[in-house]
Protein backbone atom coordinates (compact mmCIF):
# COMPACT_ATOMS: atom_id res chain seq x y z
CA UNK A 1 0.00 0.00 0.00
CA UNK A 2 1.59 3.51 -0.97
CA UNK A 3 0.93 6.77 0.74
CA UNK A 4 -1.22 7.73 -1.92
CA UNK A 5 -3.96 5.16 -1.65
CA UNK A 6 -3.78 4.49 2.16
CA UNK A 7 -6.95 5.03 4.06
CA UNK A 8 -6.80 3.12 7.18
CA UNK A 9 -9.21 2.90 10.14
CA UNK A 10 -8.17 1.68 13.59
CA UNK A 11 -10.71 0.74 15.88
CA UNK A 12 -10.24 0.44 19.67
CA UNK A 13 -7.50 3.52 18.90
CA UNK A 14 -7.35 4.77 22.52
CA UNK A 15 -6.47 1.53 24.29
CA UNK A 16 -2.69 0.23 24.94
CA UNK A 17 -1.52 -0.75 21.55
CA UNK A 18 -3.84 1.34 19.52
CA UNK A 19 -2.13 4.68 21.16
CA UNK A 20 1.24 3.77 19.65
CA UNK A 21 0.33 2.44 16.78
CA UNK A 22 -1.90 4.98 14.75
CA UNK A 23 1.34 7.59 15.60
CA UNK A 24 3.68 4.68 13.81
CA UNK A 25 1.03 4.30 10.87
CA UNK A 26 0.51 7.88 10.41
CA UNK A 27 4.66 8.14 10.40
CA UNK A 28 4.36 5.36 7.50
CA UNK A 29 1.37 6.29 5.92
CA UNK A 30 0.91 10.23 6.51
CA UNK A 31 -1.04 12.04 9.23
CA UNK A 32 -4.86 12.44 7.66
CA UNK A 33 -4.43 8.84 5.41
CA UNK A 34 -5.09 7.42 9.48
CA UNK A 35 -8.14 7.49 10.60
CA UNK A 36 -7.97 6.52 14.46
CA UNK A 37 -11.98 5.51 16.24
CA UNK A 38 -12.77 4.62 19.74
CA UNK A 39 -15.84 4.48 21.63
CA UNK A 40 -13.71 7.30 24.16
CA UNK A 41 -12.01 10.16 22.89
CA UNK A 42 -7.94 9.25 23.29
CA UNK A 43 -6.42 10.98 26.13
CA UNK A 44 -2.76 10.75 24.11
CA UNK A 45 -1.48 13.83 22.85
CA UNK A 46 -0.47 11.60 19.53
CA UNK A 47 -3.95 10.82 18.67
CA UNK A 48 -5.04 14.34 19.13
CA UNK A 49 -2.93 15.34 15.92
CA UNK A 50 -5.24 13.05 13.54
CA UNK A 51 -8.21 12.69 12.14
CA UNK A 52 -10.89 10.62 14.86
CA UNK A 53 -14.17 9.05 14.66
CA UNK A 54 -16.12 8.38 17.80
CA UNK A 55 -17.33 4.69 16.95
CA UNK A 56 -18.80 1.54 18.43
CA UNK A 57 -17.73 -1.42 16.35
CA UNK A 58 -21.18 -3.52 17.74
CA UNK A 59 -23.14 -1.07 15.65
CA UNK A 60 -22.46 -2.23 11.58
CA UNK A 61 -24.09 1.21 10.90
CA UNK A 62 -21.34 3.13 12.26
CA UNK A 63 -18.60 1.20 11.44
CA UNK A 64 -20.00 0.73 7.37
CA UNK A 65 -20.71 5.17 7.41
CA UNK A 66 -17.34 5.35 8.77
CA UNK A 67 -15.83 2.99 6.08
CA UNK A 68 -17.97 4.80 3.09
CA UNK A 69 -17.13 8.36 4.48
CA UNK A 70 -12.53 7.67 4.98
CA UNK A 71 -13.12 5.51 1.37
CA UNK A 72 -11.16 2.95 4.04
CA UNK A 73 -8.85 0.36 2.34
CA UNK A 74 -7.25 -1.28 5.10
CA UNK A 75 -8.36 -1.42 9.02
CA UNK A 76 -6.51 -2.41 12.39
CA UNK A 77 -9.07 -4.28 14.64
CA UNK A 78 -8.10 -3.20 17.87
CA UNK A 79 -11.33 -2.96 20.00
CA UNK A 80 -11.65 -5.30 22.36
CA UNK A 81 -12.72 -6.26 25.92
CA UNK A 82 -9.13 -8.27 27.41
CA UNK A 83 -9.06 -11.11 29.77
CA UNK A 84 -9.69 -9.68 33.60
CA UNK A 85 -12.67 -7.62 32.94
CA UNK A 86 -14.11 -10.29 30.32
CA UNK A 87 -14.23 -12.45 33.39
CA UNK A 88 -16.47 -10.07 35.12
CA UNK A 89 -18.36 -9.16 32.13
CA UNK A 90 -18.65 -11.83 29.66
CA UNK A 91 -21.78 -11.28 27.94
CA UNK A 92 -19.87 -7.98 27.29
CA UNK A 93 -16.57 -9.45 26.02
CA UNK A 94 -18.75 -11.86 23.98
CA UNK A 95 -20.71 -8.65 22.45
CA UNK A 96 -17.70 -6.83 21.59
CA UNK A 97 -15.23 -9.59 20.65
CA UNK A 98 -17.61 -11.19 18.51
CA UNK A 99 -19.88 -8.88 17.14
CA UNK A 100 -17.40 -6.46 16.60
CA UNK A 101 -15.33 -8.63 14.69
CA UNK A 102 -17.65 -9.81 12.75
CA UNK A 103 -18.86 -6.48 11.87
CA UNK A 104 -15.16 -5.77 10.67
CA UNK A 105 -14.93 -8.79 8.67
CA UNK A 106 -18.73 -8.83 6.54
CA UNK A 107 -17.93 -4.69 6.21
CA UNK A 108 -14.73 -5.77 4.63
CA UNK A 109 -16.27 -7.97 2.45
CA UNK A 110 -18.84 -5.69 1.02
CA UNK A 111 -17.54 -2.35 1.33
CA UNK A 112 -14.16 -3.63 -0.34
CA UNK A 113 -11.27 -3.40 2.03
CA UNK A 114 -8.37 -4.72 0.85
CA UNK A 115 -6.68 -5.85 4.55
CA UNK A 116 -7.88 -6.29 8.21
CA UNK A 117 -5.50 -7.37 10.86
CA UNK A 118 -7.03 -8.53 14.05
CA UNK A 119 -4.90 -9.28 17.34
CA UNK A 120 -5.10 -12.78 18.95
CA UNK A 121 -3.77 -13.49 21.92
CA UNK A 122 -2.17 -16.33 23.93
CA UNK A 123 -5.86 -16.39 25.79
CA UNK A 124 -6.42 -18.60 22.85
CA UNK A 125 -4.22 -21.84 25.19
CA UNK A 126 -5.49 -23.26 27.75
CA UNK A 127 -4.73 -26.10 30.66
CA UNK A 128 -4.34 -28.59 27.73
CA UNK A 129 -2.15 -27.07 25.68
CA UNK A 130 1.74 -27.73 26.49
CA UNK A 131 2.76 -24.70 28.82
CA UNK A 132 6.56 -24.99 27.89
CA UNK A 133 7.83 -23.17 24.03
CA UNK A 134 3.85 -24.02 23.17
CA UNK A 135 3.87 -24.51 19.61
CA UNK A 136 1.66 -22.92 16.70
CA UNK A 137 -0.32 -25.89 15.51
CA UNK A 138 -1.64 -27.45 18.79
CA UNK A 139 -4.89 -27.63 21.02
CA UNK A 140 -6.81 -24.35 21.74
CA UNK A 141 -9.19 -24.94 24.87
CA UNK A 142 -9.35 -21.85 26.74
CA UNK A 143 -11.21 -21.10 30.27
CA UNK A 144 -11.90 -17.67 30.02
CA UNK A 145 -14.68 -15.99 28.04
CA UNK A 146 -11.91 -13.70 26.25
CA UNK A 147 -9.99 -16.58 25.13
CA UNK A 148 -13.07 -18.41 23.41
CA UNK A 149 -13.99 -15.16 21.77
CA UNK A 150 -10.41 -15.04 20.53
CA UNK A 151 -10.51 -18.59 19.37
CA UNK A 152 -13.78 -18.07 17.24
CA UNK A 153 -11.94 -14.71 16.47
CA UNK A 154 -9.17 -16.44 14.48
CA UNK A 155 -11.13 -19.61 12.49
CA UNK A 156 -13.98 -16.63 12.04
CA UNK A 157 -10.91 -14.70 10.25
CA UNK A 158 -9.56 -17.60 8.38
CA UNK A 159 -12.87 -18.40 6.93
CA UNK A 160 -13.13 -14.94 5.46
CA UNK A 161 -9.81 -16.10 4.48
CA UNK A 162 -10.84 -19.11 2.70
CA UNK A 163 -14.15 -18.26 1.83
CA UNK A 164 -14.29 -14.64 0.38
CA UNK A 165 -10.54 -14.02 -0.21
CA UNK A 166 -10.16 -11.47 1.91
CA UNK A 167 -6.66 -10.59 3.41
CA UNK A 168 -6.90 -11.00 6.90
CA UNK A 169 -4.10 -11.49 9.48
CA UNK A 170 -2.97 -11.72 12.79
CA UNK A 171 -0.80 -12.24 15.82
CA UNK A 172 -1.06 -14.30 19.12
CA UNK A 173 0.43 -11.44 20.92
CA UNK A 174 1.85 -12.25 24.87
CA UNK A 175 1.45 -9.60 27.64
CA UNK A 176 2.32 -5.82 25.93
CA UNK A 177 4.48 -3.49 27.82
CA UNK A 178 4.64 -0.04 27.41
CA UNK A 179 4.60 3.46 28.84
CA UNK A 180 2.22 5.12 26.86
CA UNK A 181 -1.33 4.10 27.53
CA UNK A 182 -2.27 1.90 30.31
CA UNK A 183 -3.45 -1.60 29.57
CA UNK A 184 -7.28 -2.12 29.32
CA UNK A 185 -7.52 -5.03 32.06
CA UNK A 186 -5.76 -7.86 31.02
CA UNK A 187 -4.22 -10.70 33.15
CA UNK A 188 -0.49 -9.30 32.29
CA UNK A 189 -0.83 -5.83 33.21
CA UNK A 190 1.06 -6.15 36.40
CA UNK A 191 3.92 -6.10 34.07
CA UNK A 192 3.54 -2.54 33.17
CA UNK A 193 1.78 -1.39 36.37
CA UNK A 194 4.88 -2.59 38.13
CA UNK A 195 7.00 -0.31 36.49
CA UNK A 196 4.92 2.77 36.69
CA UNK A 197 4.98 1.57 41.26
CA UNK A 198 8.48 1.12 40.93
CA UNK A 199 8.88 4.81 39.52
CA UNK A 200 6.55 6.61 41.82
CA UNK A 201 6.42 4.08 45.17
CA UNK A 202 9.54 2.50 44.87
CA UNK A 203 7.44 -0.97 45.72
CA UNK A 204 4.56 -2.99 44.09
CA UNK A 205 1.81 -5.14 45.67
CA UNK A 206 1.87 -7.94 42.51
CA UNK A 207 -1.98 -9.84 42.07
CA UNK A 208 0.16 -12.97 40.75
CA UNK A 209 2.34 -15.72 42.23
CA UNK A 210 6.13 -14.92 42.28
CA UNK A 211 6.58 -17.94 40.49
CA UNK A 212 4.13 -17.54 37.40
CA UNK A 213 5.54 -17.52 34.31
CA UNK A 214 4.15 -15.89 31.57
CA UNK A 215 5.22 -14.84 27.72
CA UNK A 216 5.91 -11.17 27.34
CA UNK A 217 6.29 -8.45 24.32
CA UNK A 218 7.75 -4.77 24.61
CA UNK A 219 5.89 -2.24 22.38
CA UNK A 220 8.34 -1.49 20.01
CA UNK A 221 8.20 -5.10 19.14
CA UNK A 222 4.66 -5.33 19.25
CA UNK A 223 4.27 -2.66 16.49
CA UNK A 224 7.00 -4.28 14.50
CA UNK A 225 5.79 -7.52 14.17
CA UNK A 226 2.31 -5.57 13.12
CA UNK A 227 4.00 -3.61 10.24
CA UNK A 228 6.13 -6.61 9.22
CA UNK A 229 3.31 -8.91 9.20
CA UNK A 230 1.29 -6.63 7.62
CA UNK A 231 4.09 -5.72 4.77
CA UNK A 232 4.43 -9.48 4.12
CA UNK A 233 3.49 -10.95 0.91
CA UNK A 234 0.17 -13.05 1.23
CA UNK A 235 1.13 -15.94 -1.28
CA UNK A 236 3.45 -16.78 1.42
CA UNK A 237 1.77 -16.93 4.24
CA UNK A 238 0.75 -20.33 5.14
CA UNK A 239 -1.22 -19.00 8.54
CA UNK A 240 -3.55 -16.16 8.93
CA UNK A 241 -5.27 -15.11 11.33
CA UNK A 242 -3.30 -16.74 14.28
CA UNK A 243 0.75 -16.35 14.37
CA UNK A 244 2.21 -17.50 17.58
CA UNK A 245 5.01 -14.36 18.27
CA UNK A 246 7.01 -13.38 21.97
CA UNK A 247 10.24 -11.84 22.91
CA UNK A 248 10.64 -12.94 26.49
CA UNK A 249 9.46 -14.54 29.23
CA UNK A 250 9.93 -14.32 32.74
CA UNK A 251 8.08 -14.90 36.24
CA UNK A 252 6.77 -12.20 38.42
CA UNK A 253 10.05 -12.83 40.78
CA UNK A 254 12.61 -12.40 37.56
CA UNK A 255 10.78 -9.13 36.72
CA UNK A 256 11.12 -7.49 39.95
CA UNK A 257 14.56 -8.79 40.09
CA UNK A 258 15.29 -7.28 36.97
CA UNK A 259 13.91 -3.96 38.17
CA UNK A 260 15.77 -4.17 41.76
CA UNK A 261 19.52 -3.82 39.56
CA UNK A 262 18.56 -0.71 38.83
CA UNK A 263 16.50 0.61 42.59
CA UNK A 264 18.17 -1.83 44.68
CA UNK A 265 15.73 -0.75 47.52
CA UNK A 266 12.33 -1.64 45.06
CA UNK A 267 10.49 -4.27 47.33
CA UNK A 268 7.67 -6.64 45.82
CA UNK A 269 4.77 -8.41 47.89
CA UNK A 270 2.65 -10.91 46.33
CA UNK A 271 -1.09 -10.74 47.18
CA UNK A 272 -2.69 -12.87 43.94
CA UNK A 273 -6.65 -12.77 43.74
CA UNK A 274 -8.91 -13.82 40.28
CA UNK A 275 -6.10 -13.00 37.64
CA UNK A 276 -4.29 -15.93 38.66
CA UNK A 277 -6.08 -18.71 37.58
CA UNK A 278 -6.00 -16.80 34.65
CA UNK A 279 -2.25 -17.10 33.94
CA UNK A 280 -2.55 -20.66 35.38
CA UNK A 281 -4.23 -21.64 32.55
CA UNK A 282 -1.29 -19.81 30.20
CA UNK A 283 1.63 -20.25 28.41
CA UNK A 284 4.99 -19.94 30.03
CA UNK A 285 6.88 -19.97 26.44
CA UNK A 286 5.86 -19.77 22.33
CA UNK A 287 7.22 -20.97 20.01
CA UNK A 288 6.95 -18.45 17.38
CA UNK A 289 8.86 -20.01 14.49
CA UNK A 290 6.06 -20.16 11.82
CA UNK A 291 6.41 -16.21 12.11
CA UNK A 292 10.09 -16.28 11.88
CA UNK A 293 9.82 -18.78 8.79
CA UNK A 294 6.98 -16.94 7.24
CA UNK A 295 7.41 -13.31 7.73
CA UNK A 296 10.59 -13.10 9.27
CA UNK A 297 9.56 -12.23 12.52
CA UNK A 298 12.46 -11.08 15.19
CA UNK A 299 11.87 -9.01 18.14
CA UNK A 300 14.46 -6.51 19.42
CA UNK A 301 14.00 -6.30 23.29
CA UNK A 302 14.52 -9.07 25.57
CA UNK A 303 14.17 -8.22 29.54
CA UNK A 304 16.89 -6.40 30.42
CA UNK A 305 16.83 -3.98 27.35
CA UNK A 306 13.24 -3.92 27.87
CA UNK A 307 13.28 -2.79 31.38
CA UNK A 308 16.00 -0.37 31.52
CA UNK A 309 13.99 1.66 28.86
CA UNK A 310 10.41 1.44 30.58
CA UNK A 311 12.49 2.80 34.26
CA UNK A 312 14.02 5.54 32.00
CA UNK A 313 10.78 6.35 30.07
CA UNK A 314 8.67 6.70 33.21
CA UNK A 315 11.51 8.46 35.58
CA UNK A 316 11.92 11.61 32.60
CA UNK A 317 8.11 11.43 32.80
CA UNK A 318 7.98 12.06 36.57
CA UNK A 319 10.77 14.28 36.58
CA UNK A 320 8.74 16.21 33.99
CA UNK A 321 5.38 16.63 36.09
CA UNK A 322 4.01 14.38 33.40
CA UNK A 323 3.81 11.13 34.41
CA UNK A 324 -0.10 9.89 34.65
CA UNK A 325 -0.91 6.90 36.72
CA UNK A 326 -4.06 6.31 38.84
CA UNK A 327 -2.35 3.96 41.35
P1 LIG B 1 -7.19 -1.90 25.35
O1 LIG B 1 -8.17 -2.48 26.32
O2 LIG B 1 -6.08 -1.08 25.88
O3 LIG B 1 -7.95 -1.04 24.25
C1 LIG B 1 -9.12 -1.50 23.65
C2 LIG B 1 -9.88 -0.28 23.18
O4 LIG B 1 -11.11 -0.76 22.60
C3 LIG B 1 -10.25 0.69 24.29
O5 LIG B 1 -9.75 1.99 23.99
C4 LIG B 1 -11.77 0.68 24.32
O6 LIG B 1 -12.36 1.96 24.57
C5 LIG B 1 -12.11 0.21 22.91
N1 LIG B 1 -13.41 -0.41 22.80
C6 LIG B 1 -14.02 -1.25 23.67
N2 LIG B 1 -15.25 -1.57 23.21
C7 LIG B 1 -15.40 -0.93 22.04
C8 LIG B 1 -16.45 -0.85 21.09
N3 LIG B 1 -17.63 -1.50 21.28
N4 LIG B 1 -16.27 -0.11 19.98
C9 LIG B 1 -15.12 0.57 19.79
N5 LIG B 1 -14.08 0.56 20.66
C10 LIG B 1 -14.24 -0.19 21.77
O7 LIG B 1 -6.64 -3.12 24.49
P2 LIG B 1 -5.22 -3.27 23.77
O8 LIG B 1 -4.27 -3.80 24.77
O9 LIG B 1 -4.88 -2.04 23.02
O10 LIG B 1 -5.56 -4.49 22.79
C11 LIG B 1 -5.81 -4.31 21.41
C12 LIG B 1 -5.99 -5.69 20.81
O11 LIG B 1 -4.81 -6.47 21.04
C13 LIG B 1 -7.15 -6.51 21.39
O12 LIG B 1 -7.72 -7.30 20.39
C14 LIG B 1 -6.47 -7.40 22.40
O13 LIG B 1 -7.19 -8.59 22.62
C15 LIG B 1 -5.16 -7.68 21.69
N6 LIG B 1 -4.10 -8.10 22.61
C16 LIG B 1 -3.57 -7.22 23.52
C17 LIG B 1 -2.59 -7.66 24.40
C18 LIG B 1 -1.98 -6.75 25.42
O14 LIG B 1 -1.22 -7.21 26.28
N7 LIG B 1 -2.25 -5.45 25.37
C19 LIG B 1 -2.15 -9.00 24.34
C20 LIG B 1 -2.76 -9.86 23.44
C21 LIG B 1 -3.71 -9.39 22.55
N1 LIG C 1 -2.50 -9.08 27.79
C1 LIG C 1 -3.72 -9.76 27.47
C2 LIG C 1 -4.51 -10.05 28.70
O1 LIG C 1 -3.89 -10.22 29.73
C3 LIG C 1 -3.41 -11.05 26.75
O2 LIG C 1 -4.24 -11.17 25.68
O3 LIG C 1 -5.70 -10.13 28.62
Amino acid sequence: MTSETATILVTGAAGQIGSELVPALRENFGQHKVIASDLVEPKADSLREGPFEKLDVTDRVQLETAIKKHKIKRIYHLAAILSATGEKNPVKAWEVNMHGLFNVLEAARELEVKQVFCPSSIAVFGPLTPRVNTPQDTILSPTTMYGVTKVAGEQLSDYYVKKFNLDVRGCRFPGIISHEALPGGGTTDYAVAIFYEAVIHNKYSCFLRPETRLPMMYMPDCLKSIIKLMEADFSQLRHHSNFNVTAMSFSAAQLAAEIKKHRPSFEMSYQPDFRQAIADSWPESIDDTAAKEEWNWEPDYDLARMTVDMLNVLQEKKNQGKLVYPG
